[in-house]
């Protein structure tokens, strides 16, 4: 069946390429946006927990000739929406790879992706990494602006780069390392982060505009006019998007110690526009030609 299905692909009958991404701050969303454009024109497909949960309901499956999967690193692994995908969203492509973007190190990321998709009968075949600017400004601050530019400049380069590789269907394996600690830090941050997302404030500063409710990809924040938003703890993703995105910077995560600036990549904040509306929902972003 599967078979079948991939024969179909390269028999013309699906698009050439398709990206899903899944992004807080909008390194992800620049890097899918990049390979579309690269690739002459593909389809970029936001991952979103309701997808997963779509997935879920009704089965849910994505089919090209090339499939890109974009995510960042969170707490050395997988962001928690990446288990769902993988275990629900069915993937058929002869050429499936995965790119995760990182501010320092990925840990175990990539052989967590190998690994889940292994045992859901995803078969990636190429496994990529890329440097972009560290989000996770409450621990890490943020780097400074001029550090900051050279560290877009650089993703843009390193994506040029990788689509070049994955134009060529190039084969490669997830990088061995230390596995065990950064699996134990990753395993932590899924179980603790409900608890985790307690220190999320929304301070008096907000003018209940709704926009970070908007933004959320995971409509973790409910928003009623005339208050301020509430977020649900266990849908939180910890992705640090509406902190970044409120107008007013009214809301702050575990205390935000280490760095009042906020940063979204330039990329996302030129989208903003285009994602407002939709950001909740797993609608297709971007579609170029599919030729
Ligand atoms: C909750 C959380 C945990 C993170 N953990 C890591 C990590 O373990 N290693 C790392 O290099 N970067 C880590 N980061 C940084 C992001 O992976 C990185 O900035 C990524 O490019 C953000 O992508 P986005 O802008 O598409 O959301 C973390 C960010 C967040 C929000
Ligand atoms: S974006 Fe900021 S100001 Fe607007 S509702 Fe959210 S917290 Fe309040
Ligand atoms: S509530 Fe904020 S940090 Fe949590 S998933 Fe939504 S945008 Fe990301």
């Amino acid at each position: 069946m599967q078979q079948e299905t991939t024969k179909e692909i390269l028999n013309n009958g699906v698009q050439r390429n398709l990206i899903l991404y899944f992004s807080g701050t909008g390194n992800c969303y620049s890097i899918a946006k990049r390979l579309a454009e690269i690739s002459g024109g593909a389809k970029t497909v936001r991952i979103t927990p309701q997808l997963v949960e779509e997935a879920e309901k009704g089965g849910k499956s994505f089919a090209a000739q090339k499939v890109i999967i974009v995510f960042p690193a969170y707490a050395y692994g997988m962001p928690p929406v990446m288990y769902g995908f993988f275990k629900r969203v069915a993937i058929i492509s002869p050429y499936i790879a995965v790119i995760v973007s990182h501010g320092t190190k990925y840990g175990a990321a990539l052989s967590q992706t190998k690994r889940q998709a292994r045992k859901c009968g995803t078969d990636i075949k190429g496994y990529f990494d890329i440097k972009s600017v560290e989000n996770f400004a409450p621990i890490f601050g943020l780097p400074s602006d001029a550090e900051i530019k050279i560290q877009t400049e650089e993703q843009y380069n390193q994506t040029e780069i990788i689509a070049e590789k994955i134009k060529e269907n190039t084969l490669n394996k997830v990088k061995r390392g230390f596995y065990l600690p950064y699996g134990f830090v990753s395993g932590i941050f899924r179980l603790f982060r409900p608890l985790l997302n307690c220190s999320f404030i929304i301070s008096d500063k907000c003018v209940k505009c709704g926009l970070c409710a908007k933004k959320c990809p995971a409509a973790a924040l409910v928003f009623t006019s005339g208050e301020k938003p509430k977020l649900k703890r266990r849908k939180c993703q910890c992705c640090q998007g509406c902190i970044n995105v409120c107008p007013k910077q009214a809301i702050t995560f575990a205390g935000m110690r280490k760095s009042r600036r906020r940063y979204l990549h330039p990329d996302f904040q030129q989208a903003a526009g285009s994602l407002s509306d939709k950001s909740n929902g797993s609608d297709t972003e971007t579609e170029a030609d599919n030729s």
